[in-house]
């Protein structure tokens, strides 16, 4: 039986194995209309969704205004990178002027830990974390899996590596959790300085070395994420390269490559892996639409499956 979806969509905590599996099997749907000349369905006419990104963004900004738009909802983005929104207040003084269109649902990004949650406690609307600070990012989470599903039928017992910045990773921290949720198991690779301390409470094994790394079916790449950096935590990109960087010759055919892009080519990615035909980066970012459109449909919407997008 699957539980109702929850208003908001904080973290992947929010969500059981039932509500992943719903909101994929709804993406498959919603997959299946972007193959079509006219991509759109009227799920959210006559609706506002407001995208508020308070840190840069290419991939989850576009493909979040693609999926609203392509269910027909009104919608408003505003950006405001470099705002400092460290103290709560223009962050609230800024939903509760927005909150005055009446919107569905708000997406936010921000730098800060708990920014979504907070959101969530000045509006009526649905609330949905496009990545706050370091914490999570439950739809990146969520379009992997959905990206994985299709490629290997299912993720139990899957071995799956998280390869790099862990530390600094709100995609990983949403990986590790989602990931074990669907039955795999999970192991986290990189400089100790870049491995949090007590990651394994997770769920998840975690590791210095890629000696092992052949035994990956999934290997998962991470960005170095030096704008999250406040101190030195490897002697220099480049010894990072030579320990971590992950290229073609280094994965085992039957490998798959991911990275949440965007990749910092030569750094953690070679530019022959991010080219190689086991990457699914291309394939993530597509994904990225249909997963959103789900997420708003779930969340505003929600009526049972296949009455989806007739
Ligand atoms: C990620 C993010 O912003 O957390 N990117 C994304 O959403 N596609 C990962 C990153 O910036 O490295």
């Amino acid at each position: 039986m699957t539980t109702a979806m929850p208003r908001h969509l904080i973290s992947i905590d929010d969500l059981d194995r039932s509500r992943i599996e719903r909101i994929l099997d709804r993406a498959e749907s919603f997959a299946e209309v972007q193959g079509r000349e006219i991509k759109k369905v009227p799920a959210l006419r006559g609706r506002t969704v407001v995208n508020l990104f308070y840190e840069s963004s290419t991939r989850t900004s576009s493909s979040f205004e693609l999926a609203a738009k392509r269910l027909s909802a009104d919608v408003v983005n505003v950006r405001s990178i470099g705002s400092a929104v460290d103290k709560g207040e223009s962050l609230k003084d800024t939903v509760q002027t927005l909150s005055a269109y009446d919107p569905a649902a708000i997406v936010i990004r921000s730098p800060e830990v708990g920014a979504a949650q907070l959101v969530a406690g000045w509006t009526e609307a649905a609330v949905i974390n496009a990545g706050d600070g370091k914490h999570e990012h439950p739809t990146q989470a969520l379009l992997d899996v959905f990206t994985l599903r299709r490629k290997l039928g299912s993720l139990e017992q899957a071995n799956i590596w998280i390869v790099g910045d862990v530390m600094h990773s709100r995609v990983a921290r949403s990986d590790i959790l989602a990931f074990k949720r669907m039955g795999a198991s999970v192991t986290v690779c990189g400089p100790p300085t870049l491995i949090p301390r007590g990651i394994e409470a997770l769920g998840c094994e975690a590791t210095a070395t890629l000696a092992r790394l052949h035994e990956a079916d999934v290997v998962y790449v991470l960005r170095m994420q030096q704008e999250r950096m406040r101190e030195s935590f490897v002697p220099s990109l480049r010894e990072y390269s030579e320990r971590y960087q992950i290229s073609a010759a280094q994965l085992r055919p039957g490998q798959l490559l991911m990275h949440p892009g965007p990749v910092n080519r030569g750094v953690e990615l070679s530019a022959d892996a991010i080219d190689s035909p086991v990457a699914l980066i291309g394939a993530q970012v597509k994904a990225g639409v249909a997963v959103r459109m789900a997420v708003l449909y779930e969340l505003l919407v929600g009526a049972p499956l296949l009455a989806a997008v007739a």
